[in-house]
């Protein structure tokens, strides 16, 4: 097959649509929860909390969302705490607050409206190119392509592409491939449907290629090449930040918290102080003597971040004034977002055991 742009073949669209449709009437999901009542603003709202996140655990947040925003109006007019405690748990905070945005965007410049042409949506906060076709094609049964991990790896095997698909080069060709591929009918199902298939038969490590409407056509099962397509990233070693942090707790065994810097890391979220900010708020502590309550470590895409955690409870500590710091307490939580590991931290059955 061959790999070069100007020398790209392609099947006959027809031939390769409706083998993978055929496929998706008797194997695709069908029940998920944003499959019902396919508003933009549902689809939307599924196929954020879908970027990078598991169908599985994306369901019970996306209800929660549903039951909470029923509309985009209401979304976009709910405080940005309650929307990022929500969240909690989902990662990519980012997506949160671009939802939020993208939220307010919609009701000030569309009134309330998604737009329905892939540009209008690509312009939104935390919508791509691809999720704005899913949202097209799922809400509105429009043909409008989709290029998501995926659909990334069934068509660099159908067609042996090399290279990483993050590279302009590779993106350009997948493109075409997709919008080859994509047919005229039946637009939502077929997005449903190469979503699935890449989610259940041509899966990353394991692909099922005997299951696949695509095996007679595919390169990379004619060559035996399957775990070489699509290629990975090139890899960079991930650098480690160290950082301390510190558990202070009020006679009520209230946590002290603060919230973060809109940007940058956990940015809005509530979270423990630093060790340059515990010397800052509270200059007479000294930290060296804390006891180690633990260490904790957590994956960001561009780094790992290393973090001990040290505990210690204060006679006398007065909340700071401007509304950016306060008591939590993990048995009556308060309604605010905090990030997946200190949630899961404060929330331990080992932490929530040694609390008064
Ligand atoms: N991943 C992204 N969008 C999806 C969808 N609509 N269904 C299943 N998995 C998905």
């Amino acid at each position: 097959m061959n790999t070069d742009n100007a020398n790209l073949q392609f099947y006959p669209s027809e031939q390769i649509s409706s083998a993978i449709l055929s496929w998706f009437d008797q194997h695709g999901r069908k029940n998920l929860p944003w499959q019902f009542e396919r508003s933009a603003y549902r689809v939307w709202l599924s196929e954020v909390m879908l970027q990078q996140t598991q169908v599985a655990t994306v369901i019970p947040y996306f209800e929660r969302f549903t039951e909470r925003f029923p509309k985009v109006e209401d979304l976009a007019a709910a405080d940005i705490d309650e929307v990022l405690h929500l969240w909690t748990g989902l990662g990519y905070y980012a997506r949160a607050r671009n939802l939020h945005k993208c939220a307010q965007r919609v009701c000030e410049q569309y009134q309330g409206k998604f737009p329905a042409e892939v540009d209008a949506l690509a312009d939104l906060p935390g919508i791509g190119r691809s999720t704005a076709g899913a949202i097209l094609s799922i809400s509105q049964n429009r043909y409008a392509p989709i290029l998501d991990g995926n659909v990334k790896r069934f068509l660099a095997r159908l067609h042996c592409i090399p290279g990483w698909p993050g590279t302009t080069r590779v993106q350009k060709q997948l493109w075409q491939l997709a919008e080859h591929y994509t047919p005229e009918t039946r637009c939502a199902d077929y997005t449903q449907a190469v979503m699935d298939l890449g989610a259940i038969v041509c899966t990353r490590r394991n692909p099922l290629c005997d299951q696949c409407p695509l095996e007679p056509f595919c390169a990379a099962k004619r060559t035996a090449s399957q775990h070489d397509f699509p290629a990975p990233k090139p890899k960079k070693e991930r650098p480690v930040r160290s950082v301390k942090l510190y558990i202070l707790q009020n006679k009520q065994g209230e946590i002290f918290l603060e919230q973060r810097p809109a940007t940058g890391i956990w940015g809005g979220l509530w979270s423990l102080p630093e060790k340059e900010r515990l010397q800052q708020l509270f200059p007479h502590e000294q930290p060296e003597d804390y006891l180690l309550h633990g260490k904790l470590t957590h994956q960001f895409s561009h780094f790992t971040l290393q973090a001990e955690i040290y505990q210690n409870t204060l006679t006398d500590i007065n909340l700071l004034q401007d509304g950016q710091s306060c008591w939590y307490n993990p048995n009556q939580p308060d309604e605010i977002g905090l990030p997946g590991p200190i949630h899961k931290l404060l929330h331990s059955d080992q932490f929530l055991n040694q609390l008064f």
